[in-house]
């Protein structure tokens, strides 16, 4: 009877069965296949850009723009194994976003999710005209409701248009955060505040666009319980990244993977890294070095990340990350979201999927009974 099941998201004319998005994991944790496997079930799969010309051994000779080419294959591998929605996740701070754009949307990705600074300027093939009519989503992922704010205004003025939805972050999440070291345990932050303000930022230009403008919550959303309350909140949809790197599907060696399936709650901390922002990671030998003061020599073909000053950096983070990826966790490390302690074994992205949609069934019916006065 009262069979609560979780919601569509929808962005315009695209329709997720599943209001899940995974979230994009650089270097190489999220390709083709764990964002085929998630667009599989009715989510929206995501795969990461950066860093995917250091997979695959650990090439001397990088070079700009092989990046660009090696995210077109993959984009057209996700398409042979799903006919579900494919996104891709490129981020700001990429001294080569505007080319990995341009070709994420040449290639046909249903959605672009674009995080790690402010997504205000494109390539010079991205007209305001082209802008409009695009069939790719276009998704920033921000800290804050003032930061939405800034970009559906520019967006607005400049291109007239607005996002197709937004992604808020919050301080839990895995990675690079867009917080200050001191804000991430600070409560004002919580994810709970973010959304209010990301919805109440987004609703008079949803109102005036005559759009529906969905706001998707992410860092720390855990369980089907955790879906359902945040949605009550106004989110219409989570990002969730941590939970689906102890997938068979996800794309790490078993040695990342077996790393946050033995990761303690105390292993679980924060950095900062070359790129100048606070990131979330596992604890270990490497991080302890670096902290230490031991220097990682490397060197810097092309310069992948604006923030990154590789003169000084003790270490190269695309390296370090392409390192874990391929199990070689001694010479990198595994960035994990807060809760990345509370993964335990390995299952299938379909089990995860139909674990957390028991779960929100169960919150959900729950609350229509108590609602109802119980039947
Ligand atoms: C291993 C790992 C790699 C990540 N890489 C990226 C990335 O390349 N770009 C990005 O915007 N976010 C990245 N993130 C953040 C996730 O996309 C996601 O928003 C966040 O981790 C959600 O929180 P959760 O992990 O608690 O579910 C990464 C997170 C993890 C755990």
């Amino acid at each position: 009877m009262h069979n609560q099941r979780m919601p569509e998201l929808r962005m315009g004319n695209l329709i997720a069965s599943v209001p899940i998005v995974q979230g994009g994991m650089g270097v190489g944790i999220s390709r083709a296949g764990l964002a085929a496997a998630v667009a599989n079930t009715g989510g929206i799969g995501v795969i990461a850009s950066v860093g995917l010309d250091l997979l695959n051994g650990t090439p001397k000779n990088r070079k700009k723009g092989v990046s660009v080419q090696l995210l077109k294959q993959e984009i057209e591998r996700a398409r042979q194994l799903t006919d579900g929605i494919i996104g891709v996740n490129v981020m700001a701070a990429l001294t080569d976003f505007e080319a990995l754009v341009d070709v994420s949307i040449d290639a046909g990705a249903d959605v672009l999710f674009m995080g790690a600074g402010l997504p205000l300027h494109f390539s010079a093939n991205l007209t305001p005209e082209r802008l409009r009519s695009l069939t790719t989503k276009m998704v920033p992922i921000v800290s804050s409701g003032r930061a939405t704010e800034l970009i559906f205004q520019y967006w607005h003025k400049k291109y007239g248009r607005i996002p197709d939805g937004v992604v808020v972050e919050g301080p839990m999440a895995g990675g690079h955060l867009g917080f200050k070291k001191e804000q991430i345990d600070d409560p004002h932050y919580a994810l709970e505040n973010l959304v209010r303000d990301t919805v109440a930022a987004v609703a008079p230009y949803a109102d005036d666009y005559g759009m529906n403008i969905p706001v998707i919550a992410g860092g720390g959303i855990y369980t089907g319980q955790d879906i359902y309350d945040i949605m009550q909140l106004g989110a219409q949809g989570v990002q969730m990244a941590t939970r689906f790197i102890a997938t068979h599907e996800c794309d790490a060696d078993m040695a990342f993977k077996q790393a946050l399936i033995d990761a303690t709650e105390k292993e679980i901390s924060i950095i900062i890294s070359p790129v100048g922002l606070p990131g979330r990671a596992i604890r270990n030998t490497f991080l302890e070095q670096v902290e230490a003061g031991v220097q990682k020599p490397f060197n810097c073909p092309y310069k992948c990340l604006k923030s990154c000053d590789y003169k000084t950096a003790p270490y190269c983070i695309a390296l370090a990350l392409s390192h874990a990826q391929q199990g070689r966790l001694q010479q990198g490390f595994a960035f994990t979201g807060a809760n990345g302690y509370r993964v335990d074994k390995m299952m299938s992205v379909k089990e995860l999927i139909d674990e957390l949609a028991g779960e929100y069934c169960t919150v959900a019916r729950a609350d229509v009974m108590a609602a109802v006065g119980g039947e």
